[in-house]
């Protein structure tokens, strides 16, 4: 497979630029995780975990993997969380996971479909690192949201919400439509056991009206009841990953070159046994990009 071109955030100013104002969101998905995260675990990762925004949510798990493409997100969330030494901090691509196989109970991924122009192959590589009957939380963007199908209906927006394909509104952002997501997960091997609509208010207006803990609060109270329906802009998912039952490996990294062997952790440094690579932690993040 050629790689897919990746959204890089290296250097950008999301955590600055995006989250003011947004408290109402980060406090809805936060609800939503609390309710579909297996509470502890012996390791989980979250893929595309940015500056860190939701590692606290992590707490019960004995080694967390935040994994990003960009190196700089990856810097900020070290120095957001510190050095707790359950944290590794890997700067990889979803789709050539370092991973090892079957190695971890919990992957995480929110706000990163949207970017991933190949989703079945994202998904394939979540499934490969996750342990038999290991959970899968991911989030994605909803495409046939009730704003959107209500502006396609009165002529205000071209973009179809009932057609299944991934519509791609900027270069590298996607919106899909659930029933999309659902056919690919089946497809990698998840089973679907939770849904969870999220975001009903995210409108200006009630945002400017209504504090944001109070409008999280109300969209927590809906997020279960209204999940059938989905027709709130995000989505939150709980997947198991159905496979043959296997030990659960040590080791947390494979080799991102001879995709075999898994790696082995000592002194800040991983080595693989097959080709002999070794990586040093450089400021507390490994670079395990190829
Ligand atoms: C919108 S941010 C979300 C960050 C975090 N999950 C949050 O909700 O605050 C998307 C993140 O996904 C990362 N990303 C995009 N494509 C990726 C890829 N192919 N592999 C790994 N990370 C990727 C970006 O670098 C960015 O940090």
């Amino acid at each position: 497979m050629t790689q897919p071109v990746i959204c890089d955030y290296e250097g950008s100013r999301y955590r600055d630029d995006f989250w003011p104002g947004r408290e109402y969101e980060d406090a809805a998905e936060r609800i939503a995780l609390r309710h579909l995260l297996p509470t502890q675990g012996r390791a989980l990762v979250e893929i595309g975990a940015g500056f860190g925004r939701l590692a606290d949510l992590y707490r019960g798990y004995d080694r967390v993997v935040l994994v990003d493409y960009a190196r700089s997100q990856l810097g900020q969330a070290r120095e957001r969380l510190g050095n707790d030494q359950r944290l590794v901090y890997v700067a990889a691509d979803i789709y050539r996971l370092p991973l090892a196989d079957s190695a971890y109970d919990t992957a995480v991924t929110v706000r990163v479909l949207h970017h991933l122009k190949e989703v079945p192959s994202a998904l394939a590589e979540v499934h490969r690192i996750l342990a038999p009957q290991g959970t899968y939380v991911l989030e994605y963007a909803n495409k046939r949201n009730l704003k959107e199908i209500l502006r396609y209906m009165l002529g205000r927006s071209r973009k179809r919400p009932f057609s299944l394909e991934p519509s791609e509104f900027a270069p590298l952002n996607f919106n899909f439509h659930p029933a999309y997501i659902d056919q690919q997960l089946r497809r990698a091997g998840f089973r679907i056991s939770k849904e969870l609509a999220v975001s009903h208010f995210r409108l200006g207006l009630l945002k400017r009206l209504v504090p944001a803990p109070t409008l999280a609060r109300l969209d927590g109270w809906l997020q279960g009841p209204a999940a059938p329906w989905k027709l709130s802009p995000s989505i939150f998912i709980a997947a198991i990953a159905e496979k043959l039952a296997r030990p659960q490996p040590d080791a947390l990294f494979q080799c991102p070159f001879d995709r075999r062997g898994t790696l082995i952790e000592a002194n800040n440094r991983l080595r693989c046994p097959i080709c002999g690579r070794e990586w040093t932690a450089q400021e507390g993040i490994y670079d395990l990009r190829i």
